[in-house]
């Protein structure tokens, strides 16, 4: 099964984002990384941007929230039509229902743990979710390295997905680059973020690259 590109919008030209929304039409999904300044010390777009990218995307979106209160937020991008929604494990008070809520819209439900966050309590309910986001970079920025010392937890989502036979997508996002992106397919990774390695050069070249050295594995 080749693995699914999602290129970050994050080191796109936020003044020109249905261009660049463009640049990206040979990947699989949109990557839309939304920040609140408070979860994470950045801050990107809200409600009104990702409604107007879910409108002009050719892609389906992907939506990343690393916001506070996720419980609230994330069925309200779901409910955009969103593909996938993403919530930070650590800021929500109850994954499950807040899983349960976004997936009643028809959208996938899927929870994202920092590099220092425990993935067992997930995996005992992996029934629960679409997709598992290991996150290879502490969340904020673009561009950061990949911190390899997280391979270990993605490993054992992988063989604990295996073992489910169910169809538990695990999603890696930070500092995937055409050397990583081997590392992180080797260790169970089926959907790829890249933000700067994909925006830094001719996209479509950029994600041909990805793709043939995610092959490689
Ligand atoms: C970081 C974001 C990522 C970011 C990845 O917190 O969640 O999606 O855009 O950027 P790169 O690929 O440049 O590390
Ligand atoms: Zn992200």
């Amino acid at each position: 099964m080749p693995v699914r590109i999602s290129p970050s919008i994050l080191s796109a030209d936020f003044a020109n984002l249905e261009r660049d929304l463009h640049r990206i039409g040979d990947a699989d999904l949109v990557h839309v990384d939304v920040m609140d300044g408070h979860f994470v010390p950045n801050l990107t777009l809200g409600l009104p941007v990702v409604e107007r990218i879910q409108q002009v995307s050719p892609l389906p979106l992907d939506v990343h929230l690393m916001i506070d209160d996720a419980d609230r937020w994330a069925p309200r991008y779901a409910e955009l039509g969103a593909f996938s929604v993403t919530f930070s494990g650590e800021a929500a008070a109850d994954p499950v229902a807040t899983a349960r809520a976004v997936r009643s819209t028809g959208a996938r439900a899927s929870v994202a743990v920092k590099p220092g966050t425990d993935l067992e309590p997930y995996l005992r309910t992996l029934d629960e979710f679409d997709m598992i986001l290991v996150m290879t970079v502490e969340p904020g920025f673009g561009g950061q390295s990949f911190m390899a010392d997280t391979m270990p937890k993605l490993a054992r989502a992988r063989e604990a997905v295996d073992r489910s036979g169910l169809d538990v997508w695990l999603e890696v996002d930070g500092g995937i680059d055409v050397q990583t992106i081997v590392t992180a397919v080797a260790n169970g990774a089926d959907t790829v973020v890249a933000g700067s390695a994909v925006y830094g050069g001719e996209p479509s070249e950029r994600i041909a690259a990805l793709r043939a050295a995610a092959a490689t594995v």
